[in-house]
């Protein structure tokens, strides 16, 4: 672990001002190391307040790659961790290794060029969850579209055990918190006739970031706007994992589970599909994922992929 992470380590733990002669103690190296590794931090953008007495910490919600080794050396799916400071987009890091047979999860604290599902741009500051799961596993091709429910209803139940945060579903797949987007997924497959080769699970939850609304097909908000206070994105992240791993063992049961979570079920909605736009009540999911949606004209519609709007 470089220099710079192990003291975000050490000041992440402690509440009270470290002073340089205690870190470069404990870390093994001259004060001056410690400081210039200080200075590299703070260019980067932590928080870290420096005084008379030494530093600290201000904000405490911090990932390390060490994090990211702990959870996939928990997991039976992911097989590596790559963390990114910076990057254009986890989805490409996360192909390159996709492509050269490898399962991970890819995280970045920013990305300059995130996107979102068609081809729409993805705010991404820092603050922000964003990261792709890898996933390497022969999956028939017709059997994938779990994948977008089972993800999306991990993300659910995650926010819930780390936060007892109650959020709702719009389908295809955005999360949202009291009506507004809260984050989304985007899924990109590869696949050999009809097996899967791989799959990337881009993630993106807003946390403590700032959300502009511009970026949003609709108004957007973030977990630290909705409990007013910033919350740690280490617990969320595991329970993610945690919850997609379990999921994925029990996949038969997820359509009935996202269901309950759903906001578009009930609903008079709007979707642009490839082929056409159709209007109706959305009632229902069926077992090979299409939704179902019945137009004013009583014709019932499956629909399998589309933009989405709720009307009322
Ligand atoms: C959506 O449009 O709702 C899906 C948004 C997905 C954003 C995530 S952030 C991590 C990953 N990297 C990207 O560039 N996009 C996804």
């Amino acid at each position: 672990m470089s220099l710079e992470f192990r003291i975000l380590e050490i000041l992440r733990e402690k509440d009270e001002i470290l002073s340089g002669e205690k870190l470069a103690r404990e870390l093994d190296v001259s004060r001056v190391a410690i400081w210039k590794a200080i200075k590299r931090l703070q260019e980067k953008g932590y928080s870290i307040r420096v005084s008379r007495k030494g530093y600290t910490l201000e904000n405490k919600d911090i990932i390390l790659p060490e994090d990211l080794e702990k959870i996939i050396s928990r997991s039976s799916l992911f097989r590596t961790a790559h963390y990114y400071y910076e990057i254009p987009s986890t989805m490409d890091l996360a192909k390159e290794i996709a492509e050269s047979g490898i399962s991970g999860l890819i995280l970045a604290e920013k990305q300059k060029s995130g996107r979102g599902r068609l081809g729409r741009y993805w705010d991404s500051q820092q603050g922000g969850l964003w990261l792709t799961l890898a996933l390497i596993i022969p999956l028939p091709l017709k059997e994938t579209f779990i994948l977008s429910y089972l993800s999306s209803l991990a993300v659910v139940r995650a926010l819930n055990k780390s936060y007892n945060i109650h959020a709702t579903l719009k389908w295809p797949n955005d999360i949202l918190l009291s009506g507004k987007k809260l984050g989304g997924i985007l899924l990109e497959l590869k696949a050999e006739v009809d097996l899967l080769s791989y799959a990337l699970i881009g993630i993106g939850i807003n946390v403590n970031n700032k959300v502009s609304e511009k970026n949003f097909e609709i108004p957007a908000i973030s977990i630290s706007e909705f409990l007013g206070t910033n919350v740690k994105r280490l617990p969320l992240l595991a329970n993610l994992i945690e919850q997609f791993e379990n999921l994925f063992r029990s996949r038969n049961t997820i359509i009935e589970e996202w269901k309950k979570h759903s906001d578009t079920l009930g609903k008079m909605v709007r979707i642009n599909t490839l082929e056409e736009t159709i209007e109706g009540i959305a009632y229902d999911i069926d077992r090979d994922g299409a939704l179902l949606v019945r137009t004013k004209n009583n014709v019932i519609k499956r629909i399998f992929s589309g933009d989405c709007f709720h009307l009322r």
